[in-house]
């Protein structure tokens, strides 16, 4: 087995937009949702995507994904261009490089936490990497869990299954859309402790969207969205830096303590 070096392996781009536009409608209705975004998401690093409501988070974080249709500019998932595929290679790449979690957990009810988590490779026909996903499983705490069906867990730890599925098949980029807005305080942070840690440990690429800048300061780098355009951008944020650019984002003050 080869590895990649550590340099090489920062550098190379998981995913990116360019002069990427989305609009809805037309004339009088039309809606601006992205307007020429140019983003890159780099491999084994954590992006979280604030704005206000409106601003044009899911319609990049869906665009991006393959979810959604665009108006012009590009996406790039590796080296593959979006565009170039057909609705059947596209719904291929989806399944095979990316990893989803939602707000609403979307676990099947019958199925064990286990069943679900190895759900979207059974369909795919692919045999999970025994030592990847014992590992995911493991760093998730779900272990002992395993046999359970969601009606069986907390919101926490449905969230963590919906976690470890999108990690399971080792997908090149997982994205989430406020993937802790349905759970407490604690169980979200244990959720973005393990998105972060997927990161840190496993290599991952994660973007998440979220409006908390608590989520926000688990990120490696926080970008911000208005008017469907990237007007900021924060490395290493903290919740406080985050809090503070949100304020003079949004024409505030800033307050001091
Ligand atoms: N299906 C749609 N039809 C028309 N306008 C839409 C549609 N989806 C989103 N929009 C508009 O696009 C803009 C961006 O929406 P969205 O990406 O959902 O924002 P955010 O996730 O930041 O709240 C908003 O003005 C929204 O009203
Ligand atoms: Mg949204």
């Amino acid at each position: 087995m080869t590895t990649t070096p550590i340099a090489e392996r920062t550098t190379s781009v998981a995913a990116r937009a360019t002069d990427l536009s989305k609009i809805y409608g037309q004339g009088e209705t039309q809606v601006v949702a992205l307007d020429q975004v140019s983003i890159a998401f780099r491999q084994a690093e954590f992006t979280a995507i604030m704005g206000p409501s409106g601003s044009g988070k899911s319609t990049l974080m869906h665009c991006v994904a393959g979810l959604d249709t665009f108006s012009s500019g590009s996406v790039r998932i590796g080296d593959t261009e979006l565009g170039s595929l057909k609705d059947k290679q596209l719904t291929k790449l989806r399944r095979d490089k990316i990893g989803f979690i939602f707000q609403a957990f979307n676990l099947l009810p019958t199925l064990t936490a286990l069943e679900n988590i190895t759900l979207p490779m059974d369909i795919a026909g692919r045999k999970p990497d025994k030592q990847w996903l014992d590992s995911v499983i493991t760093m998730i705490g779900l272990a002992d869990r395993l046999k359970h069906r969601p009606s069986q867990l907390s919101g926490g730890q449905q969230q963590r299954v919906a976690v470890a599925r999108a990690l399971a098949s080792r997908p090149d980029i997982i994205f989430g859309d406020e993937p802790t807005g349905n759970l407490d305080s604690r169980s979200g942070a244990e959720v973005l402790g393990f998105l972060r840690n997927s990161v840190r440990e496993l290599g991952q690429t994660v973007v998440m969207v979220t409006h908390d800048p608590v989520a926000a300061a688990y990120a490696d780098r926080v970008v911000f969205l208005a008017d469907g355009r990237i007007v900021d951008e924060v490395y290493e944020p903290t919740a406080d830096s985050v809090l503070d650019r949100m304020l003079r984002l949004s024409g505030g003050t800033p307050q001091t303590p």
